[in-house]
């Protein structure tokens, strides 16, 4: 995939199907490391070891009966082409969390992306969805909690697209001031 976002958007995908209803996300740029680290963590039904086990290793997947995605591994080789890994911890009635880190400087790291869409369409199609999202870059950070933030709008729900114009805008806006006062574009 051409942009990190996009991988994130999958990612929560995957949360909302094991039926999650908390997910959070945080993106952090750590310059001093050259590290770039995105963790996804939900509330879902998690995964037995075997499966976590499988899920991380495309070799094994692939060789599966049982139908295995494409999701986990593809976000895999991405951080691994820019020098980073991936990691998913899960534990079975309590959640998962995947961790995935990029080389900040790497040739090979795609950008970010439009994370203002991604957060604005999670929340328009899943409009009760506990969706908190953390931007860290150069000592900035620009937090998002969708609970929140509909809090300050009442009565109207992330389903109207009005309030995903709103939040898309509000995502960009911190996002921005966030990257430009750190230094860092993602
Ligand atoms: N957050 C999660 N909670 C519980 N199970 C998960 C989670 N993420 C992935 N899984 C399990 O791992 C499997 C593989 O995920 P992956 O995203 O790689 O593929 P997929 O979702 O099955 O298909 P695709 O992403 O290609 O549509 C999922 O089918 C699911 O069983
Ligand atoms: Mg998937």
């Amino acid at each position: 995939m051409k942009e990190i976002s996009l991988h994130i958007l999958d990612i929560v995908q995957n949360s909302i199907e094991a039926g999650a209803t908390r997910v959070a996300i945080a993106v952090t740029a750590d310059s001093q490391r050259d590290l770039l680290t995105v963790a996804i963590a939900d509330n879902g039904r998690g995964m037995p070891p075997d499966m976590v086990a499988k899920v991380t290793d495309p070799f094994v997947t692939t060789r599966t009966t049982r139908r295995v995605g494409l999701g986990l591994p593809l976000l895999a080789a991405t951080a691994r082409q820019s020098g980073g890994t991936l990691t998913v911890a899960s534990a079975e009635g309590e959640g998962t969390k995947v961790s995935a880190t990029f080389g900040l400087g790497n040739i090979d790291r795609p950008p970010l992306g439009d994370m203002a869409t991604t957060l604005a369409c999670l929340l328009a199609a899943n409009p009760s969805l506990e969706l908190e999202y953390r931007h860290r870059a150069g000592g900035r950070e620009f937090r998002f909690g969708a609970s929140e933030f509909l809090g300050k709008l009442d009565g109207v729900s992330f389903s109207s697209p009005v309030v995903y114009r709103v939040v898309k805008e509000h995502v960009d806006a911190g996002i921005r001031e966030a990257q430009s006062k750190g230094g860092i574009a993602l």
